[in-house]
């Protein structure tokens, strides 16, 4: 049951918690693709309904999900996926011309050679005007004001005056621009992964990395304290661990490692151990093990286990050609577009020059070892040329509100650090939004909140369910289980990762 999407990012959501769909019949009317103008056309939203298992009488209307991204399909996170949004985001022909043109390891890391800013500086210049040249047409609607906008038509189909909302790292952006928007119409709205937002509206998100290297150090200080037999990359020190992790970085970028696996190959060099390191910070509580010992047969000379715990992407083969029993990829696997569409059309033009960027790089290094990765948001969005004239560019001040929103902040998250959490009621969580490291804790206040409107009282701490290493232990069964499943969860993570920086 899926309908439409501007930007691939949003889905309307049925916690079990909440109720039944009273109407199995909805339908789904197209939105205006720009909302000043009828002249643009439509775009249809893609929505995957995951319906409530509770009564009738109970039911609270729905409550829309934004998994992140942006540009991350919120209708395959809901597993209830049919179709798509259209217009496509997208400013290649084809797939195969795609996975031509995105560099098969990702975006370099910008220290990874001495000319990879100027590089990719001139791969953004080409990007920007290839989607200046073939999609600007639609691409300038694709913002985040619009989606905001998109919300509120959803809600006035389901006959909903306020929003119930839960908005997932980037979709924490979605959120506080609604209220910014329209704080009238702010019911339930959970702010999880808190993206700066002034940061995120001038495309430069050094801010963001504040507490990269500070989740890496739970890295190692968890490590240590695990020991040998729950941590394959012990060292007798936490120092040790941070250093021999520094050697390793310094190896793979004069020798990087050959890897061939059952279903790709690659050379794993420097951008990809960043990538995997990176990849394993969004979910410290289910791959830190895992990431250990893929260094651990790192250190050894063996990559396979990291590239397939991490960043393995099985290569781009044609439908046509292909002799596969998967289905072949499909063409709405565009969140490369949708992300620096999204990214780059919200963000005021950035326009900077091959030395600025460096300048920018340098600067951002000083606040977190990451910022080879992070940095290139700005590279990209500095070839970008479409910007919609009028659009909503913040500031985000979202004074007098209808609802207090919920934020749920992480007291070390990587990608979206606690600093950005100023709006409302706050509640710690260590890891990257709430959905990255299942907490009793946080889905309990999740709970009160949408249901009674209940807020935890400010600063309140919650914990993940699982500790950062857990013991093996005389339960050999559940960790192997665990490290199967936390396998997975690294290769989905490090896959999006690859292809784009995204959150
Ligand atoms: C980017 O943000 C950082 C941190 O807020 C700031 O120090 C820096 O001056 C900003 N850079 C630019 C080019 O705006
Ligand atoms: C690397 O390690 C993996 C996992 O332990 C193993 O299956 C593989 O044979 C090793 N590869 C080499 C070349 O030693
Ligand atoms: C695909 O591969 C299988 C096994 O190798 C083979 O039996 C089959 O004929 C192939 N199909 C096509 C369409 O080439
Ligand atoms: C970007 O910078 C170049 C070189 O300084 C300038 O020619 C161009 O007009 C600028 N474009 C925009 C959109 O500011
Ligand atoms: C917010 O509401 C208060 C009380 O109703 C009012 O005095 C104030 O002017 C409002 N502020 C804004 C920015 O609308
Ligand atoms: C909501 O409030 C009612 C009445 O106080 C209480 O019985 C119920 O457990 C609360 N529900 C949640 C999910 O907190
Ligand atoms: C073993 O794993 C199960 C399932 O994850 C868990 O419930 C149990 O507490 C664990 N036992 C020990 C001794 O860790």
């Amino acid at each position: 049951m899926v309908f439409s999407t501007r930007s691939l990012v949003l889905s309307a959501v049925w916690l079990s918690t909440m109720g039944v769909i009273a109407d199995s019949n909805f339908n789904w009317d197209t939105v205006p693709l720009d909302y000043d103008s009828s002249a643009a056309g439509n775009a249809a939203i893609a929505i995957a309904r995951y319906p409530s298992r509770s009564s009738k009488s109970d039911y609270l209307g729905p409550i829309l999900l934004n998994p992140g991204g942006p540009g991350g399909s919120g209708v395959d996170y809901c597993r209830r996926s049919v179709s798509y949004s259209t217009p496509t985001v997208s400013w290649f022909k084809s797939d195969a011309e795609r996975a031509l043109w995105i560099p098969s390891s990702g975006y370099p890391a910008l220290d990874e050679s001495v000319n990879a800013i100027a590089e990719q500086w001139a791969r953004a210049q080409v990007q920007g005007q290839l989607a200046e040249e073939r999609a600007k047409g639609y691409l300038q609607y694709i913002t985040t004001d619009n989606t905001a906008r998109d919300m509120v038509r959803i809600m006035e189909a389901f006959g909903q005056e306020k929003l119930q909302y839960w908005g997932i790292s980037y979709g924490s952006a979605l959120g506080a621009t609604f209220a910014a928007l329209f704080p009238n119409k702010v019911g339930r709205v959970v702010i999880d992964g808190v993206l700066d937002m002034d940061a995120w509206y001038s495309a430069n998100l050094t801010v963001q990395e504040a507490d990269t290297d500070k989740a890496l150090q739970m890295f190692a200080d968890g490590c240590f304290a695990a020991g040998l037999n729950d941590c394959a990359f012990y060292a007798p020190s936490s120092a040790q661990i941070t250093a021999n992790l520094q050697a390793l970085l310094a190896s793979v970028k004069t020798n990087p490692l050959p890897v061939i696996t059952p279903i790709s190959y690659d050379v794993f060099g420097y951008t990809l151990l960043k990538n995997s390191l990176f990849s394993s910070l969004y979910s410290a509580t289910s791959l830190f093990q895992l990431l250990a010992e893929g260094l651990a047969n790192l250190a050894k000379g063996n990559a396979s286990t990291i590239y397939t715990s991490f960043v393995e992407v099985p290569p781009f083969e044609c439908p046509a050609d292909s002799n596969s029993t998967s289905p072949p990829m499909p063409f709405h696997d565009n969140a490369f577009e949708a992300l620096f569409s999204i990214a780059c059309n919200d963000a005021s033009a950035v326009n900077d020059t091959v030395s600025e960027l460096q300048q920018f790089y340098f600067e951002a290094q000083k606040v977190s070892s990451f910022a080879d990765l992070w940095a290139n948001w700005r590279v990209v969005c500095s070839g970008w040329k479409v910007h919609r004239p009028g659009r909503f560019s913040g500031p985000v001040r979202a004074a007098n509100i209808s609802f207090p929103l919920l934020v749920v902040g992480n007291t070390v998250d990587p990608v979206t650090p606690i600093s950005g959490a100023s709006i409302r009621s706050k509640l710690n969580f260590l890891q990257h939004t709430s959905v990255n490291a299942p907490s009793t804790c946080v889905f309990g206040y999740l709970r009160e909140y949408f249901v009674n409107g209940t807020l935890p009282e400010v600063g309140t701490v919650c914990t993940p369910n699982s500790p950062l290493f857990p013991s093996s232990e005389g339960n050999s069964t559940a960790s192997g289980r665990r490290d199967l499943k936390s396998s997975e969860a690294g290769r989905a993570i490090g896959a999006a990762q690859r292809r784009v920086t995204g959150y």
